[in-house]
C-alpha cells in the first residue's frame, strides 16, 4: 500500500498542511519540537485509531480549536481509499471512508496498515507488561479489526465488575453476593477468553518471525523467545476449556477479590515475556542489545501484518534510524528495500547513505509547516 497524500487541519501544531508523497521513502528533517512525530502520530491514528503516546484527543486538536481533522488517499491493490478521521476537542470522533461516514470503527481499521518505532519502543523491553499488552493489542488490531471491539467489550465488564467490587468491599459474606457476582464471572470469562484466544494466536505468528529475524541480525548469537503467559492459564486452547480456567481462577481469588475491591484474574493482567538466551531481556545485555530486540519485533510486525493482509504496510521511524549502529541500520533497510513506504524522522542527516538519501524525498519540517527540500546540499 502507499500513501499518497495526507492533509492535517487543526492537528497537534500543523494548522492547515497538504503533503504528497512521492517516493518510497520519505526523510522528515527538522530541529526538536518542529512537528514531525506529530505528521507520524497522524498516520499512526488513521492505522490504528490508538497513539503510541497515549495522548487524548483533546491534546490532539490544535490549541484553541475545536475540531482537527486527518485526511489521506491511500492506494491500496484494490483502489485507492480516501480516509477522515475528525477528532474534537469534547466529542466523539468520526470516521469516514471514500466519502461515507461509517458507524463502526471496525471498518475503518483495516484500511491503512502501519509499523510505528520509535524511541519510546525500547519500553517494550523495559517497561512494565502494560506496555507490552498495548503494543500486542495494537499489532492485532491491525491483523483483525474486529478485535478492537472485543478488547472494547472486556475493557467494559472489567469495569462494571471492579465497580461492583468496590461497592462491596470488605463484605465478608461472599454466599450473599454470590448470584450477582457470577453473572459478572461469566460475562468477564467469555469476553476475556476471546481476547486471551487472540493474543495467544498472534503471538504464535510472530514469535518464530522475530526469533529469525534477531538470530539474523545478532549473527545468531543470541537467541530470542517471545511468549505469551496469560494470566488464566492456557493449556487447552478450545473455547470452553479456558473458559472453564477462567471461572476456576476467579474462585481461587474471590476472597481476596473482595478485600481489594478489584478484578485480580483476566487478561488486563497478561505478560508477553521477551527472553534472550533463556534470560529476561530487561537484564540482559546492553542498551545495544535491547535495541536489536526492539528492531527484530518491528520487523517481524512488518512481516506478519504484510502476511495477513496481503500488502506490505507503512513503516514510521521515529527518531531511531540514526541511533541504530551502521551494521543494524544496513539490516533494517536491506529488509524493508523500497517494499516497504517508509517515513523516516531526524534532526540530521549525517548518519544516512548517501546513496540513500538520493533515492529519498526530504521534507523539511519547521513550526508544524513543510517544505520541499529538493537538494541536501
Ligand atoms: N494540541 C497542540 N496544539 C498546538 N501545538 C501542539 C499541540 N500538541 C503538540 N504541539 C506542539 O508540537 C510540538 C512537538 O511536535 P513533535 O512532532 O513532537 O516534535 P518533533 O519535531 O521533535 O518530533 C511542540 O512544539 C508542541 O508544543
Ligand atoms: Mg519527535
Amino acid at each position: 500500500m502507499f500513501l499518497q497524500s495526507l492533509q492535517l487541519r487543526h492537528f497537534r501544531n500543523y494548522q492547515e498542511q497538504y503533503i504528497e508523497f512521492t517516493a518510497p521513502k520519505t526523510i522528515l528533517l527538522g530541529n526538536n519540537a518542529q512537528g514531525k512525530s506529530n505528521l507520524l502520530e497522524a498516520v499512526e491514528l488513521l492505522a490504528t485509531l490508538r497513539s503510541h503516546r497515549m495522548a487524548r484527543d483533546k491534546e490532539l486538536v490544535q490549541d484553541s480549536e475545536a475540531i482537527a481533522q486527518i485526511k489521506a488517499s491511500l492506494q491500496r491493490e484494490v483502489g485507492i481509499s480516501d480516509l477522515t478521521l475528525t477528532l474534537r476537542r469534547n466529542g466523539r470522533r468520526t470516521v469516514n471512508l471514500n466519502g461515507e461516514n461509517l458507524r463502526r470503527q471496525t471498518d475503518f481499521l483495516g484500511v491503512l496498515n502501519a509499523v510505528e518505532f520509535s524511541s519510546l519502543d525500547l519500553d517494550l523491553v523495559r517497561g512494565s507488561p502494560e506496555v507490552r499488552r498495548h503494543w500486542l493489542d495494537t499489532l492485532l488490531v491491525q491483523l483483525e479489526p474486529v478485535y478492537a471491539y472485543i478488547l472494547q467489550q472486556y475493557q467494559q465488564v472489567l469495569r462494571q465488575r471492579n465497580a461492583f467490587l468496590k461497592r462491596h468491599l470488605e463484605t465478608l459474606n461472599l454466599t450473599a453476593l454470590q448470584s450477582e457476582l457470577s453473572v459478572w464471572d461469566a460475562q468477564l470469562a467469555n469476553a476475556g477468553t476471546r481476547v486471551i484466544r487472540r493474543r495467544d494466536r498472534a503471538i504464535q505468528r510472530l514469535a518464530p518471525i522475530a526469533s529469525k529475524w534477531h538470530a539474523s541480525i545478532s549473527g545468531s548469537t543470541e537467541v530470542l523467545q517471545v511468549k505469551y503467559t496469560p494470566n488464566v492459564p492456557l493449556e487447552e486452547t478450545q473455547s470452553e476449556q479456558v473458559q472453564q480456567a477462567f471461572l476456576e481462577k476467579i474462585q481461587q481469588r474471590a476472597v481476596a477479590e473482595l478485600h481489594q475491591g478489584t478484578t485480580l484474574v483476566g487478561p488486563h493482567r497478561d505478560e508477553v515475556e521477551l527472553t534472550i538466551n533463556q534470560t529476561p531481556a530487561r537484564q540482559y545485555g546492553s542498551q545495544g542489545q535491547q535495541r536489536t530486540l526492539v528492531l527484530s519485533l518491528k520487523l517481524a510486525e512488518l512481516q506478519l501484518i504484510e502476511e495477513v493482509v496481503g500488502e506490505p504496510p507503512l513503516l514510521l521511524l521515529d527518531d531511531v534510524l540514526a541511533e541504530l549502529d551502521p551494521s543494524r541500520q544496513n539490516q533494517l533497510l536491506d529488509a524493508i528495500q523500497d517494499r516497504f513506504q517508509t517515513l523516516i524522522t531526524t534532526t540530521h542527516l549525517g548518519s544516512f547513505d548517501s546513496q540513500w538519501l538520493n533515492s529519498s524525498q526530504i521534507l523539511a519540517v519547521k513550526a508544524g509547516a513543510i517544505s520541499s527540500q529538493s537538494s541536501v546540499f
